[in-house]
This record gives structure tokens, C-alpha cells and sequence, in this order.
């Protein structure tokens, strides 16, 4: 049921000996590949360096990125990449270094991410941590499968067989449930946009391994509800699942220990200064209660004396969730930009990222009403219904005045969603040029609202074809 990488053997062999290295020679099979799969005609563009390099130039320019202007895509926290980190990313003693070097050669490398594991349990105030995941979705498929792996040890496995969300879920924690093998369960949440107790509370028992939330949620409202939480999911038996996407909104300020969750993953790369965007790259350690630690991914890294070295978890371990030890330069960065800060400047990001989400609130909270009246943390999600406009032409006039709209139509528990996520890079004159457009689009005419992009690349698409009759070509990525 564990995803096992393909390589494990040498490396295993390489952890528990201490002294076996997969050598060049050593694996030297060609595999066979079906003669079907075989290329028998290489059809590829005949074109000069000179082309080449147009071309991608060309096409990073038609590229809206965080270094280009404000981002606020919610639930993405797209702030501004800081360039140390990705200087740092770039220098040979990192980029150049290969995965199954001796541990005496590459002590500095395992030195970081011995202190990252370090640095992200004093953050969550959890016992033990594996970097290996690749990605959020990938953290949640590990925390869950550790939560599995725990269930079946206490034999009651085939019992639990629930995983519980609430309606303002990201879509990719039912999906992680439903991976590692668990029926989902949605709740619904108040009209505050809170967990309803009674909602959870009838679909609590003894079929419940995990509720996974995160806090603040989707709709960036703190649930001051979460020491209740905790109590019903735990004399349940079950476990308590963070979803540490919005990391960035409680940094030094609480932690899902304190808020008595079991298990937990980080977005790195939202959170701790990496480009986040098109799928990757990314990184998701994952936490863990000490009860928990004997099934995270092997291994993790430990200090002997002045000496790291990985650690294989043991038999309870329920594996490697990926090659080698997870996105090492996306868990360099984010050691960098911990160091940088210090816990004093986490915390002061997350004050400003919550500053910044509350200013931009009320600058816009008289045209475009707010889920709920509470107060917000990272994001803020507002609705256009009302406006005389929906969420897509507003997000087209953004596009046209070359800033990228938030996200929009999403939580669906939200008529004509938009979901701002602000966070604390962006500045007062960046958060006033963006209400100030988003109040300017209402004022527009429904036939230019309906013409909108006109400024962009790509003009407005016809989104039910788009979907129905999707047809990619390369001449079509040239015209
Ligand atoms: C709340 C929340 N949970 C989980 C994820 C999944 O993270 P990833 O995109 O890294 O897989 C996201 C991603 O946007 C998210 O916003």
C-alpha cells in the first residue's frame, strides 16, 4: 500500500551498513524498452541557438511572475521570493552535490537539514520531522499514511476507516484521504465559517482515524474552536491532522502543537521563500507528536557529537515517500530564510501578512461583501454577487491592468468567490493600486466588463470549450 521508490535497495543497504555506496559502474544494466516505445523517427525543430533563445525569452516575457508585480492568489501565498536564498540555492557546493556521496563529504549539507528539522519542530512544536515530501498534497498523502500505520498497529485499522474534512477544505486533503485508502467525510461549516461542533461531533467514533483542518482556514478566519477540536477527536481515539499551508499567518504567534494537533505538514514553499507555482517545486516536511515518530519516512537526520548522519526510522517506518531525502534545495532555501529572520522576524511577517489581509479588506469591504465578519488572518475571501459584476470579470480587469487577479470561484461554499492572499511583502501603495482597481472594475459597462482581457497575450477564452474540446498544439503555442 506504501509507495516504495524504485532505488530503495542501495540506499537502504547504504543507511543500515554505513559503509555501502552505490558506485559509478556498479549498476550498469541497460533496461529494455519495448520496441513500441522505441523512437524510430526524431521529428525535432530545426532551428538555431539564435531561435532558441528568442523563443524563451519571448515566452518569459509573456510570463506574470512575483517578481513582476503583486500576486495575491489565495491560498498560495505567493510572496516575494527573496534572491539570498536562491544565490545560495546556486552555489556548486549544493547544486553539485550527489545524493549518495559518503556522509563525511557532505557534512555541511546534512548539517542544514538536521537544523531545519530542528528550526520547523521549535515552529510547530512538534517532536520529530521528516523533509522528505515533495509537495503539500504529497505531505498530506505521508501524514495520513503514518496516521494508517498507526492505526493498524493498534489493530483497529480495518475499524477506522474514516477521514473527516470540513466543507472549506483544500481540495487535495479529501483527495490525500481517499489515497491512503480512507471513505471521506465533509462537514459543514457555521455561517462564521468556523467548524460546526454539533456537525463534527455526530460524525466522530469509532470510525474516525483523523479530522484534517487547517487553521486559519481556507477562508482565513483562526478557529477559536480548536482546544474543543481536539477534545472531540482525541477522546474519540482519532488523531488531528494540520494542513500547514497558511503556516504564514501564525508564525511565532501559536502552533499546531499548542492547538493540540498530532500531525502536521509545511508548505515550504509557500511559507519559507521558495518560487512556488506550475506544480512544483516544492517540499513538505511533515510533523509529528513523538508517539508518531517510529512511522515517519525514513530516514531523517541525526547529530552524534559534531557528526550528522542519516537515521533509518526503523521497521515501523512506512518507507520512503520519494527518491532520496526530499527537494534539498527548496529545504535550503527555507533553512536560509529561517536563519535570515530569526523567530522575532517570523513573527513579525505574520503580523504584517495579517495587517496587510485586514487593510485591503476594508479599503474593498463596501463594495465586495466579506464571507463573514470576522476578523482575517493571511487572506480574506470576498464575493462579487452583488457587485453587478461576477468574479471573473473582475479578475479580467485586474488581468488587464497587468495585475494577477486572486482566486477566484473557490471555497464553493462562497457564491462568486475571490480569494485574496495578500501576504506581508506586498506594500501600502501596492495594496492601495489593487482595491483601488478591483473598485474601478464595478464602474465599467457590461459590454467592455464582457470584452475583458484585452491587454493580455491571451485574450478571454471560451472556457466551456477550453474544457470540452481542449486542443494544445505547438503551432498553436506559436500563434
Ligand atoms: C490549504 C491548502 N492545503 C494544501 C495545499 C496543497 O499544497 P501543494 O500545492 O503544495 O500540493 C494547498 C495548495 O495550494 C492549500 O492551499
Amino acid at each position: 500500500m506504501f509507495r516504495q521508490a524504485a532505488y530503495d535497495e542501495p540506499l537502504i543497504r547504504d543507511m543500515r551498513s554505513g559503509t555501502t555506496y552505490r558506485v559509478p559502474g556498479e549498476h550498469t544494466e541497460t533496461p529494455e524498452i519495448p520496441d513500441s516505445l522505441v523512437r524510430k523517427e526524431i521529428n525535432i525543430p530545426n532551428v538555431s541557438e539564435y531561435d532558441v533563445v528568442r523563443h524563451f525569452t519571448r515566452l518569459s516575457e509573456m510570463n506574470y511572475s512575483v517578481d513582476t508585480g503583486i500576486y495575491p492568489l489565495g491560498s498560495c501565498t505567493m510572496k516575494f521570493n527573496p534572491k539570498y536564498a536562491d544565490v545560495m540555492a546556486s552555489w556548486s557546493e549544493f547544486r553539485d552535490v550527489h545524493p549518495l556521496r559518503p556522509q563525511e563529504t557532505v557534512q555541511g549539507n546534512l548539517r542544514i537539514m538536521y537544523e531545519l528539522q530542528e528550526y520547523l519542530k521549535a515552529i510547530s512544536d512538534m517532536d520529530a520531522v521528516s523533509l522528505q515530501p515533495l509537495a503539500g498534497a504529497d505531505g498530506e498523502f505521508t501524514g495520513i499514511s503514518i496516521i494508517r500505520k498507526y492505526f493498524m498497529d493498534q489493530g483497529t485499522d480495518s475499524e477506522r476507516r474514516e477521514v473527516i474534512v470540513p466543507d472549506s477544505a483544500h481540495g487535495t486533503n479529501p483527495a490525500s484521504a481517499a489515497m491512503a485508502g480512507y471513505d471521506v467525510v465533509e462537514i459543514p461549516s457555521t455561517p462564521s465559517g468556523t467548524v460546526d461542533l454539533d456537525a463534527l461531533k455526530s460524525v466522530t467514533g469509532r470510525n474516525t482515524a483523523a479530522f484534517m483542518i487547517t487553521n486559519p482556514n481556507t477562508l482565513g478566519i483562526f478557529d477559536g474552536g480548536i482546544a474543543e477540536i481536539a477534545r472531540i477527536i482525541h477522546e474519540a481515539g482519532a488523531l488531528l491532522y494540520y494542513d500547514g499551508a497558511n503556516f504564514n499567518a501564525i508564525l511565532g504567534i501559536t502552533s499546531p502543537g499548542l492547538m493540540g494537533f498530532d500531525v502536521v505538514h509545511f508548505n515550504l514553499h509557500k511559507t519559507f521563500a521558495t518560487p512556488h507555482g506550475g506544480g512544483g517545486p516544492g517540499a513538505a516536511p511533515v510533523g509529528v507528536k513523538k508517539f508518531l515518530e517510529k512511522y515517519l519516512p525514513t530516514p531523517i537526520v541525526e547529530k552524534n557529537g559534531d557528526f550528522y548522519s542519516f537515521k533509518d526510522v526503523g521497521d515501523k517506518s512506512i518507507g520512503k515517500i520519494g527518491p532520496y531525502y526530499g527537494s534539498f534545495m527548496v529545504l535550503l532555501r527555507a533553512w536560509a530564510y529561517i536563519r535570515y529572520h530569526g523567530r522575532d522576524g517570523l513573527e513579525a511577517i505574520s503580523r504584517r501578512a495579517v495587517l496587510n489581509t485586514n487593510y485591503l479588506e476594508r479599503r474593498i469591504s463596501g463594495s465586495f461583501r466579506p464571507s463573514n465578519n470576522s476578523i482575517k488572518k493571511h487572506e480574506v475571501v470576498v464575493s462579487a454577487s452583488g457587485t453587478g459584476k461576477t468574479a471573473n470579470d473582475v479578475a479580467k480587469y485586474l488581468l488587464d491592468m497587468g495585475m494577477h487577479p486572486p482566486t477566484i470561484y473557490f471555497p464553493l461554499i462562497v457564491k462568486e468567490a475571490m480569494m485574496i492572499e495578500v501576504t506581508e511583502t506586498v506594500s501600502k501603495k501596492d495594496l492601495d493600486a489593487y482595491a483601488d482597481a478591483m473598485l474601478a472594475s464595478l464602474k465599467e459597462d457590461a459590454k467592455t466588463s464582457a470584452s475583458r482581457p484585452v491587454n493580455t497575450k491571451v485574450t478571454r477564452i471560451d472556457e466551456v470549450r477550453a474544457a470540452r474540446d481542449l486542443e494544445l498544439t505547438w503551432n498553436d503555442i506559436h500563434s
